[in-house]
């Protein structure tokens, strides 16, 4: 009874604040924590549906900024004139036509989630799987110096990907926000400055 109390007050106030997703108080808590968005960001959001990330980011980054967001869904609404939606697995994403396109963003932010079988260790794992492909297109994308989020089900393996930020970034936190339903496993790793290569 409890549990699903709380639950309501993040899923009605995203509702009474016109966000598409309850998701949105965990990139406002990881925001105010990492301080991740200026006025001008250009912005990689991938998973982004149904929007609530790429709204927030739109926002914060100003008319100045550009949020570019990816999943293999679109989102539920018109986000912002600064967003631009590509629909695609992220697996299948040519990085180098993608960098060509886009060119490289000062922010990577993933909040890709496997569809939950129920199996803990199988759900660990495939999330595993997008934090790590995350991470590679940040390799591509992401400019020397920049920040880098992502979700990630906690397992044994975690620290193996805090492993391989650490090589790539001057610093890596793990997070978990207050939005985060309880009983899930979902943390936050977050790079801070990636090491020019
Ligand atoms: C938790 S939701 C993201 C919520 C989003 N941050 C928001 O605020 O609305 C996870 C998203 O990851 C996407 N996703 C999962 N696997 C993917 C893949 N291989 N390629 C692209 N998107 C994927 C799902 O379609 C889903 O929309």
């Amino acid at each position: 009874m409890k549990k699903t109390k709380w639950a309501d007050h993040y899923t009605r106030r995203a509702k009474e604040e016109a966000w598409f997703a309850r998701s949105v108080y965990k990139l406002e808590e990881l925001d105010k924590k990492f301080r991740l968005f200026q006025p001008g960001t250009r912005v990689l959001d991938l998973g982004c549906s149904p929007g609530s990330w790429s709204q927030y980011a739109s926002r914060k980054v100003g008319p100045k900024g550009r949020v570019t967001g990816i999943d293999i869904k679109g989102p539920k609404g018109h986000i912002s004139d600064r967003f631009t939606f590509l629909e695609a697995d992220i697996f299948d994403l040519d990085l180098g036509g993608l960098l060509a396109k886009i060119g490289k963003v000062d922010l990577v932010i993933s909040d890709l989630a496997p569809q939950t079988s129920g199996a803990r260790d199988v759900d660990a794992a495939r999330s595993m799987t997008l934090a790590q492909r995350a991470m590679e297109v940040a390799d591509h994308l992401l400019k020397a110096g920049g920040k880098f989020v992502c979700k990630v089900f906690e397992s044994s393996d975690t620290g193996q990907l805090r492993a391989l930020l650490k090589s790539r970034y001057k610093e890596v936190k793990a997070f978990r926000p207050k939005a985060v339903r309880k009983g899930s496993r979902e943390i936050y790793l977050v790079g801070i400055s990636k090491k020019a290569t």
